[in-house]
Order: structure tokens, then sequence, then C-alpha cells
């Protein structure tokens, strides 16, 4: 477990009456909206709005940032995740193996593709997939037969990558494909590597409040091996050819459109130092609240993407009250795990799954983005503090 010292001297001053967001899209927007008129009057004078130009440009800097090989932009993060399954074939009898404490994305897309989620328990601490409870899940769907173990989908939770060291090694032996759900968590690293760099298949997500995003839906699937790139790219134009009218395989509109693509390049040019802020606030968090409360913890070498800040807490009702009441807003990722939604209850019996249910009733995120104060987070950690020991 690693804790970076927090170096305040990256977070913005800001008057001490100043209201804490939760996340603060209006403070960004001010200092790309100039840039981004002048994008909106460049896309309104070539005139396409799909297949722009500006698709290219915010495909080769997402490849370029994070070193994947290829960046395919596509219409949503839960399109990142359906492609994929759809490009290597897998469907009908096959079992993908999930995280149960995720965004009902990561399922929705495994049953969309007509393949079956069987869900993973979390390690505690880190909140993502446990890989010895995979192992496991993996040995259970062998001796049952009914369904053919194919693909990984592991989760980097509230923006911290999964331990795809060791869930990669349970692949293997069991060849397995791995498609990592990263849509929480671009600008995560593990061990130097970027999220998008780090399993062969990453899914992430545009949607406006992820940490990397557009003013509307959108996504890209960052890939290693180029010719898998160019069939995602036909699948996301119905599965078509070169000539984009013949279908040659089974496909959707996965396409992103020219306006979110523009918005995600001039993003991409504030994004070193929004990470570095997140980061900032994140340490901080961690030095106030170490050992007074628990909280994500990243394994060595991780670095979290700080999508969310999420804490446990035991009496969270009273504490999210005692927020509120000091103006603090907070957020609940999630209050029900996967297996607990009735689309999903199929998939996993009740109470077979201990830490997801736990993290489901203690999990609690805190205000997170790269324009809060050290007076805000004082002020928040101070009020969750004295909330939790009341
Ligand atoms: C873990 C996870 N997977 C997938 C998605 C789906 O992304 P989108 O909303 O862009 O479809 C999200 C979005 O919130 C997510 O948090």
């Amino acid at each position: 477990m690693s804790h970076t010292a927090p170096d305040t001297s990256l977070l913005v001053n800001l008057p001490s009456a100043a209201p804490v967001q939760f996340f603060d899209l209006k403070a960004q927007q001010k200092l790309i909206r100039p840039a981004l008129e002048q994008r909106w009057i460049t896309i309104l004078d070539h005139g396409r709005y799909i297949g722009g130009p500006e698709v290219d440009e915010c495909e080769t800097a997402l490849a370029d940032l994070t070193g994947a090989g290829d960046a395919v932009a596509v219409g949503s993060g839960t399109q990142a995740l359906v492609m994929p399954l759809l490009a290597m074939g897998i469907g009908t009898g096959d079992a993908v193996f999930i995280p149960g404490f995720t965004y009902n994305a990561t399922a929705n897309a495994v049953l969309l593709a007509g393949a079956f989620p069987v869900i993973v328990d979390i390690d505690p601490h880190t909140f993502n997939m446990c890989p010895a409870d995979l192992a496991r899940k993996i040995d259970e769907v062998k001796a049952k037969g009914d369904l053919i173990a194919r693909c990984v989908m592991p989760v980097d939770l509230y923006g911290l990558p999964a331990d795809y060291k060791a869930i990669q090694a349970v692949a293997d032996m069991h060849d397995l494909r791995v498609i990592a759900d990263g849509a929480q968590a671009f600008g995560g690293k593990d061990n130097g590597d970027w999220v998008g760099n780090i399993a062969e298949i990453t899914a992430i997500s545009f949607y406006p409040t992820k940490t990397l995003a557009g003013y509307g839906d959108g996504g890209a699937i960052l890939v290693r091996d180029a010719e898998f790139a160019d069939r995602l790219r036909s699948i996301r134009w119905h599965g078509t050819g070169d000539n984009r009218k013949e279908s040659i395989r089974v496909g959707i509109n996965g396409r992103c459109d020219s306006i979110q693509c523009a918005v995600v390049a001039e993003k991409l040019g504030i994004f070193a130092e929004e990470r570095a802020r997140r980061i900032a606030a994140a340490s901080l968090y961690n030095a106030r609240l170490e050992g007074l409360i628990d909280h994500q913890v990243a394994l060595d070498g991780q670095e979290s993407a700080y999508g969310l800040y999420t804490v446990r807490v035991r009496n969270r009702d009273a504490v999210r009250a005692a927020l509120a009441e000091a103006a603090i807003p907070s957020g609940i990722y999630y209050d029900m795990a996967i297996h607990q939604m009735p689309a999903f209850a199929h998939c996993a019996a009740a109470g077979s799954l201990p830490h997801c249910e736990k993290a489901a009733e203690e999990s609690l995120s805190l205000p997170m983005h790269p324009y809060l104060s050290e007076a805000q987070i004082h002020k928040v950690c101070d009020t969750l503090i004295a909330a939790h020991n009341a």
C-alpha cells in the first residue's frame, strides 16, 4: 500500500466561504471555454458532425498519452464494453467474470452481448475484484460445465486500477481474455503504466463527471492490437467494411461524434494538471484520515485517477446527515451490489458475496475534483471525523 505525501501547493486558493462542490465542472469549463467556443465554430464550419477530424485528433492523443497501440472513440463507456465482447465473438453460453461491486453498466454489457456475468467478490481494502475469488469462480464454472469461461472484466473502481498482475496470471492459467472496465479510471497508473496500457483492452467513459469527459455521452476503447482496433472500427459502424455500406459482420452504431471528441481533445490539454491536483487532494484526505477512517487503498506501485474518493463508515446515514448540515455534498457509489439489483439477481445468490454486500452498506464518497482548496478538504475531514466518532 502506497501513500504520497500531500503537496498542498498544487491545490487552488479559494475564499474561505466558497461552497464545497462534489464535482466542479463549472470551474473547469471557465478555463477552456474560449478554446471550446472556437472549436464549435470550426465544427459548424466544416460540418462533419460525425467522423470529423476531431475524432482522429482525440484517438491519436489518447493513444499517445497512454502508450496504448490504438484508441477507438465510441458512443459511451457501455458501448466500449459491449463492442470488444462482440469483436471476440463472446456471447451465448460464455461466462464473463465481473466484480459484484460496480456500476450496473458492467453487468449490462455482458448480458447485452448475450453472455452470462459470473460475479466475483471484491477485496475489502481496494474495493476491486479479488483475484483469489476469481480463481474459485473459474473453477466452479469449469466444474459445472454449462458455461464456457471466456473472459475477465475487472473494474477500476473509483479510479484505482484492479490488481491486473494477479488477475492476468489467473486469466493466463485458464486461457481467458481480459477486458478492463476503466470507465472511472482514466489517469490511473500501475507501475508507471497508464490505464489503457495495463490490460490488452480497456474501456473508458467520457460521461461528464468522469476524470476525462465530454459534454454528453462518449467513451473509447484502448487496445494494443491494430487488427483488433480495425475490427472495432468496423463494429462501431454497423459492422461495415471500408465502403461503410456493406455489413461484413454484426455491428452497432457505436460512434462518438465530433463535438464530444473535440471536448475531450481540449480537456486533454489540461489533464496533467488536473490529475496532479486530484492526487494532491487525495493525499491530503489520506493524511487526515489515516488510522481514523477506513478508505480505499492502492496496492504498491498503483496510482488512482481519483474519479471518486471513497471511505467506509458504519454509521453512514448519520455521517451523511452531518456533512449535509455543514453544506458538504457526499455520494453513495453504490448502495446495492450487482446481484442485489432485480435485473441481475439470477446471477448470484443473496449473501454469496459478503464483501460486496458490506461495501454497499458502508461506502461513502467525499467531494473530489481538481478545484478543491486545502481549507475545503480540512472542513470535510473535520466534519467527517466528528460525525464518525459521535
Ligand atoms: C464502472 C463503469 N462501467 C461502465 C460505465 C458506463 O459508462 P457510460 O455511462 O459512459 O456508458 C460506467 C459509467 O458510469 C462505470 O462507472
